[in-house]
């Protein structure tokens, strides 16, 4: 297995995921929020943010194929699993992991607001630049990144490393 080298780690992590939660907390009060977590990459960052955050909410989870066992994006979106919720007239707050070309999220996006969301908002644990494809607004985004693969805290390369506990990039 190649090397890993820590980018990311627990004391940033988080940090970052307190605040992202005390601003939620504060934008969304008063409002019906579902936080709709993008499996599976998000379901560590999800685990941690519901916990942060102050005012009453729901979860839900979607899960999009896009990449199957590769770095690089296959560039078709197929819905594998929707969510349960109703979403009409609620907020949705899409959590990811990370956004890349943003094909994904855009895709997101858009199915909710067909689906009459009150207001469909991102929250990103990591923004990554180079390749994006489609400039969609991110609203809550933890840290950026102009290049690179992130492995640890829920991403993945080929289905493993989900489980490490911080953000590394696989060295060659
Ligand atoms: P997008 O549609 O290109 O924005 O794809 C975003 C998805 O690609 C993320 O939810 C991840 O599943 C995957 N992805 C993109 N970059 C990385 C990375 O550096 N590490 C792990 N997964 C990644
Ligand atoms: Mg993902």
């Amino acid at each position: 297995m190649s090397d890993r080298k820590v980018v990311i780690n627990k004391k940033q992590i988080h940090e970052k995921v307190a605040a992202l939660a005390a601003q939620i907390s504060a934008d969304y009060s008063g409002k019906d929020l579902i936080l709709t977590g993008v499996l599976n990459g998000a379901f560590i960052f999800l685990a941690d943010l519901t916990r942060a955050i102050t005012i009453p909410h729901q979860i839900d989870f979607i899960r999009v194929a896009s990449y199957g066992n590769s770095d690089s994006s296959s560039g078709t979106i197929t819905l594998t699993k929707d969510i349960e919720l109703d979403c009409k007239g609620k907020h949705v707050l899409l959590v990811e992991d990370i956004i890349d070309t943003g094909a994904t999220l855009d895709w997101l996006t858009n199915k909710f607001n067909d689906q009459d969301a009150a207001s469909v908002r991102i929250c990103a644990l990591i923004n990554k630049k180079e390749r994006r494809i489609s400039e969609i607004p991110i609203d809550y985004i933890g840290f950026s990144l102009e290049r690179g693969f992130l492995i640890g805290y829920g991403l993945d390369y080929a289905q493993q490393h989900r489980h490490l506990p911080e953000i590394y990039t696989l060295q060659p």
